[in-house]
């Protein structure tokens, strides 16, 4: 029954920590902060908030290199301000979901700091060390993710270890049963804490080849890409062992009730799915990212839904999401006006939709001047576009000064347009795209159909989708037109009752339905009378 579980029913809603509300004045957002604000997940109307790492950390990406993993980084609070923070949000009926990162840790870390420190250290093993090629070089050709080789030499021992991202994140030796041990403990001691679950950071790396050996080149590769799509990432990542890592991981969790294992994972759609685990025993939510990534076109849409549902395995149940922070924002990619269609899209297909702070007030990227960047990826390799801190930066609450978010310098600038958009204004908007995903969530939670209905493909002909939820039990039958263009369109349905307009400006009913350009609805077609 997916009304019984709650992270099938309910709704996600990230939080990155440095941006949602700052409240020591510092200037980054914190814990405080977030107890703080918690009025705007709880009005908007989600289940669960997942904040991006807190752990103590040396930022050199962000809290992604975590430096100790059962304790709170003093910018964002104490491990008193979390236990508030939990209670709080639990008091309010709001679940709360932690970023985990244990495929590497800090260079600061204490087990890293020992494990460089000799061959001979016991904590040797716990990372990914090895001897250099003949000449002298790397290992093997692996690239890291933010630029340049996945190795560093460590003068001191003569031997290099291996890091998927930046040199100062090390990546933890998953083969060796003392670093899965380790880690399990730090999953417990947040999951003793009231923790309701996690969303594990690129799940599907932890384990390598066990012979290193080289990646194949990407023929696809242009030379404006990202450097790490040079090669495909065949034997650096997503080796089979992975499976029964995640197992052990979810076993952590099934000890405790109504825990949610989710899982990051960019990956083709056949091995995405195979992350659920052959006997539903791996990840309970694999992040399907395929919406960030798709053509904004009815029939690519329509094409992708399908693929997914069909590749899903039986008991696996689907997610969806349109943005985060490694991306650029949803409104910055289709539009603003798409950017409505969207949430519909979001808030009406069957599986546990992820929405990323700041889209619901349909912040765009936000340019950074060159001398504010932050983001260690567009440092390393400047001027792709690679840099994520246009999607990162401070939720405006209201017109005033920083828009509400802190009472000093913003880490990074806030939307030019925030007197504008911001959390206030939109909310006292009866048409604004705040109101609009208010009012999908509300409607998602009042309709049976759209929290637990089968998909039932309609059409895709032009610009517009058309699909149906199905309820069986109560035999509930929605029918979602989303309207990808910009032409009016009309639609082969006869008399309906219209639940909502992404326009907000009509409901009720309707002997036809026209739509108008990229205007999305939710109808309850009235059967008897129907057309044909
Ligand atoms: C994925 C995270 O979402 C991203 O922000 C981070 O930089 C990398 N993993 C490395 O942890």
């Amino acid at each position: 029954m997916v009304d019984a579980v709650w992270w099938k029913h309910g709704i996600v809603y990230q939080i990155y920590p440095r941006s949602f509300q700052d409240g020591s004045g510092d200037g980054i957002g914190d814990l405080s902060g977030i107890r703080q604000r918690l009025d705007h997940p709880e009005w908007l109307g989600v289940d669960a908030i997942w904040i991006s790492p807190i752990y103590p950390s040396p930022m050199a990406d962000f809290g992604y290199d975590v430096a100790d993993y059962c304790e709170i980084d003093p910018v964002f609070g104490s491990l008193d301000e979390f236990d508030l923070l939990v209670a709080e949000a639990h008091a309010r009926g709001l679940k709360v979901i932690l970023d985990f990162v244990p495929n590497h840790s800090s260079d600061q870390h204490p087990w890293f700091r020992e494990s460089r420190a000799s061959r001979a250290n016991p904590k040797r093993n716990w990372y990914i060390w090895r001897d250099p090629a003949p000449d002298g070089g790397p290992p093997n050709n692996w690239l890291a993710n933010f630029g340049g080789s996945a190795w560093t030499l460590d003068e001191h021992t003569g031997q290099y270890y291996h890091h998927a991202f930046l040199p100062e994140q090390p990546d933890l030796n998953w083969r060796n049963p003392e670093v899965r041990r380790a880690m399990h403990d730090a999953l417990r001691f947040w999951l003793d804490r009231g923790v309701d679950g996690f969303r594990v950071d690129v799940i599907w790396h932890l384990i390598k080849d066990a012979q290193f050996r080289d990646n194949p080149p990407n023929p696809a590769w242009q030379p404006h890409n990202a450097g790490i799509d040079r090669l495909l990432q065949v034997h650096s990542a997503d080796q089979p062992e992975i499976h029964a890592v995640v197992a052990e991981m979810r076993a952590v969790l099934d000890a405790y009730p109504d825990r949610v294992l989710i899982g990051e994972i960019y990956l083709p759609l056949e091995r995405l799915v195979a992350y659920y685990g052959a006997e539903m025993e791996g990840a309970h939510l694999p992040f399907n990212f395929q919406l960030i990534f798709a053509d904004w076109t009815a029939p690519a849409i329509a094409k992708l839904i399908a693929e997914y549902e069909a590749a899903l395995p039986a008991e696996g149940w689907p997610n969806w999401v349109l943005g985060n922070h490694d991306q650029k924002r949803i409104a910055t990619r289709i539009g603003a006006a798409q950017a409505r269609i969207a949430a519909m899209l979001l808030l009406t297909l069957r599986g546990t939709p992820t929405l990323y702070y700041g889209d619901e007030i349909g912040m765009e990227n936000v340019a950074i001047p060159a001398d504010r960047v932050q983001d260690p990826w567009e440092r390393r390799e400047p001027g792709r576009g690679l840099g994520r801190d246009p999607a990162r930066t401070p939720m405006p609450w209201d017109g005033s000064r920083h828009g509400g978010f802190t009472t000093g310098e913003p880490w990074l600038p806030l939307s030019p347009d925030f007197a504008q958009r911001n959390v206030a204004r939109l909310a006292e908007d009866p048409q604004s795209i705040l109101t609009l995903y208010r009012d999908l969530i509300a409607l998602r939670r009042a309709q049976v159909a759209l929290r637990a209905g089968v998909h039932v493909p309609i059409s895709a002909e032009g610009d517009v989708l058309v699909y149906e939820r199905h309820d069986a039990a109560s035999g509930s039958r929605l029918r979602i037109a989303l309207n990808f263009g910009e032409e009016t369109r009309r639609l082969d349905i006869g008399p309906a009752q219209l639940l909502l307009s992404t326009a907000l400006d009509r409901a009720g009913h309707v002997d036809e339905v026209v739509l108008r350009p990229a205007e999305g609805v939710i109808l309850a077609p009235i059967a008897a009378r129907r057309a044909t």
